[in-house]
């Protein structure tokens, strides 16, 4: 390192809190410090705000209806259609030719898509799921990984008021089943294959054999021929090949739906407490309202802006920031296919480079993979297009942040580390880029209008410093609506343990950590309940547990989080074998092929542990923490709560001869 490199390093490393580049803040969509205390004077109706950014059919006549709570509603009376908003205004408003899509496929091909062009495809697939007997409200599959016709779909749903259930194609067959029967679902769309790396993976034989557990009649499967052979494979019945499906409706347009503002637009499953996911339910307005609303203030995304987000559309993040609030906006959203490095570690900053990205938004894991492999891959590229960092999905940490400001923005971007969840709908706590200081590792204040807070296990808030929970005191438009077809567990997880049910005083719980600074910047300190966040995916640990203890010859397990260096927290197993079997590398692996076979590659098990016995506490629960103490190699904690202490020695023991 040179001198100069270095005494940059040692100044970035004490500086801890950075202004937002003048040059960023001249431009900026939000720059007057006044709108937190115009949106508070104003609540409910600074949301209008929001609604103003979309197209409606029908005028609203509330912002919002809370004589339900906490099954809010918001602009209702409004109607609206979300591909509409999407694609055929930006073509009414003369912005036909500009580019909607820009897509780029892990083996170098491109597809670039017009807004005319989008509108096209997703007009005659709307036509196609039509021409299938597919009905307003009737719930669609969509287990595709990152091409152009996730999307697609995604849009033509939405166009006839279908809504979308998207599976990320990294999960399992029984995944998929799971979801399909717990949403009802009749239709699916998946794809042949895909690349990884280079090699391409079989996707039908996953969904084929998904299917199988799918309990109700599956009517039609559409199948993308993602790989170019023909569909080697043969399809069933009720299978078709997409292109000769929709080869039929040629040129056919289909009207938008009029959807109210609070019907479905979709639903997206999650982790949670439990084994079972949830069926997060999402609304056409204010969910549409709140992305687009975010996009514009948050990732200060305008209609001539390239924007990348390098999430998969298969969670949140790209339902929220690849597809829904940037193509409200008009802007041209980039989509790349495969893994960063390949075929080498600089290809996310080949394609910054070759498609000039104004605004680049991913999770922190990948940047410390970056960190990792160093700072030469992004300086052989011209990245001076950027102007906009964000991140999201975990914590990150501020040598992370710098690592990401310094090589990544070149200093002169600013970064949002947005605070949000698959129930949140958009962004919730972050810094507003062009109003406020950064200061790495904390998410900043909560966004205008959310009345975000930490608070401890009684539900004061707590003092600047100090630890305690986040809670959201007020609904926000994009929150979610309920949890599919179980009302009950909606309130359960979310409301129950703050809410005040007899003065009808609803307050959210997130299920995260934090801490507040003295300026009332929020820290995320992370989840508080039984789930994991492995690379800035959501993991139930409940669920991996139930694929483990599912394996032949394992009696019973307990799955901890444990940290991580580049993925944040990895997925550590322990595990007693049954009578009879022995704690070998063969049950090793078949506990590991029990993960990925219920869940997926994402849950893979950094390392599996077997043990005569689980630490109990007296009354018979497992010790998590101390399990978690032992996959992060930290001090441990009081063990003489615990109904046999010796077992936890004999544990850390094992992990470290290993
Ligand atoms: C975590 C992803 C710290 C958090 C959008 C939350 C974060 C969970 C951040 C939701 C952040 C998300 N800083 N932690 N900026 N963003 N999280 O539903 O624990 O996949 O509850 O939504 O990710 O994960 P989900």
């Amino acid at each position: 390192m040179s001198q100069e490199d270095a005494n940059l390093e040692a100044r970035l490393e004490e500086q801890e809190a950075f202004d937002p580049p003048e040059s960023f803040v001249e431009q900026a969509n939000v720059t007057d410090p006044g709108i937190y205390e115009e949106f508070e004077e104003n609540w409910p109706d600074c949301w209008e705000r929001a609604a103003d950014l979309i197209s409606w059919d029908e005028e609203y006549d509330t912002v919002l209806e809370d004589g339900d709570a906490p099954f809010y509603e918001w602009f209702t009376g409004g109607e609206l259609n979300a591909s509409y908003n999407c694609l055929d205004r930006h073509v009414e408003d003369g912005r036909a030719d500009e580019a909607a899509i820009e897509w780029v496929g892990e083996l170098g091909e491109t597809r670039s898509y017009t807004y005319d062009e989008l509108l096209a495809e997703v007009n005659e697939f709307a036509a196609t799921l039509r021409g299938l007997g597919v009905e307003e409200d009737d719930v669609v599959t969509l287990y595709m990984p990152m091409i152009p016709e996730l999307p697609i779909a995604m849009l033509a749903c939405a166009r006839i008021g279908a809504p979308h259930s998207v599976v990320f194609a990294g999960f399992s067959a029984d995944a998929l089943a799971t979801r399909m029967n717990s949403a009802d679902s009749e239709y699916l769309v998946t794809c042949d294959g895909y690349y990884r790396r280079g090699d391409a993976l079989d996707h039908i034989s996953k969904t084929n054999e998904g299917l199988e557990g799918v309990e109700h009649e599956v009517s039609d499967v559409v199948v993308v021929d993602r790989l170019g052979d023909d569909l080697e494979h043969s399809l069933a019945d009720n299978q078709h090949d997409y292109d000769e499906l929709v080869a039929d409706y040629e040129g056919e347009t289909v009207e938008p739906v009029s959807r109210d503002a609070e019907d479905m637009l979709f639903l997206m499953y999650t982790s949670g407490t439990t084994g079972q996911p949830k069926g997060v339910k999402h609304t056409t307005g204010g969910y549409l309202a709140y992305t687009a609303w975010t996009s514009r203030a948050v990732l200060d995304i305008e209609a001539d802006d390239t924007y990348w987000c390098a999430a998969d559309i298969g969670w949140i993040t790209g339902h929220s920031y690849i597809v829904y609030g940037p193509l409200a906006l008009g802007t041209t959203s980039v989509m790349y296919e495969g893994t960063p490095d390949y075929p080498e570690k600089d290809r996310l900053w080949q394609i910054v480079e070759d498609y000039g990205v104004d605004i680049f938004y991913t999770a922190p894991t990948a940047i410390r993979a970056f960190m990792k492999w160093g700072k030469e891959y992004p300086e052989k590229h011209d990245l001076s297009s950027l102007r906009l960092l964000g991140t999201v999905g975990e914590p990150i940490n501020p040598r992370a942040w710098k690592w990401y400001y310094k090589h990544i923005g070149n200093e002169e971007c600013p970064i949002v580390d947005t605070w949000w969840q698959t129930e949140t709908g958009g962004m919730m706590i972050t810094t507003l880029p062009g109003i406020n200081t950064m200061k790495p590792g904390s998410a900043g204040p909560p966004l205008p209008g959310i009345d975000a807070r930490v608070v401890s296990a009684s539900g004061e808030e707590v003092d600047a410093g100090q630890a305690g929970y986040v809670t959201v005191d007020k609904p926000w438009p994009g929150m979610l609506r309920t949890l599919y077809n179980n009302d009950e567990r909606f309130i359960n997880e979310y409301w129950r343990e703050y809410s005040d049910e007899e003065t009808d005083e609803w307050v959210y719980f997130p299920e995260d950590g934090a801490k507040i600074d003295d300026d009332s910047y929020i820290t995320i300190l992370g989840r508080v309940d039984d789930v994991i966040n492995v690379s800035g995916h959501r993991l139930g640990t409940m669920e991996i547990e139930s694929a483990v203890v599912g394996v032949d010859g394992i009696a019973e397990a307990a799955v901890v989080g444990g940290d991580h260096e580049v993925k944040g927290e990895a997925v550590y197993v322990y595990a007693i074998p049954e009578d009879g079997y022995d704690a070998d590398a063969e049950l090793e692996e078949r506990a590991v092929e029990g993960v990925l076979d219920s869940i997926g590659p994402i849950a893979k098990p950094e390392d599996v542990v077997f043990t005569p016995e689980l630490p109990k506490t007296r009354s018979g629960k497992i010790m998590r923490r101390l399990l978690e103490d032992i996959a992060s190699g930290n001090e441990l904690g009081n063990t003489s709560t615990l109904r046999n202490p010796g077992v936890v020695d004999d544990i850390a023991a094992q992990v470290e001869e290993s």
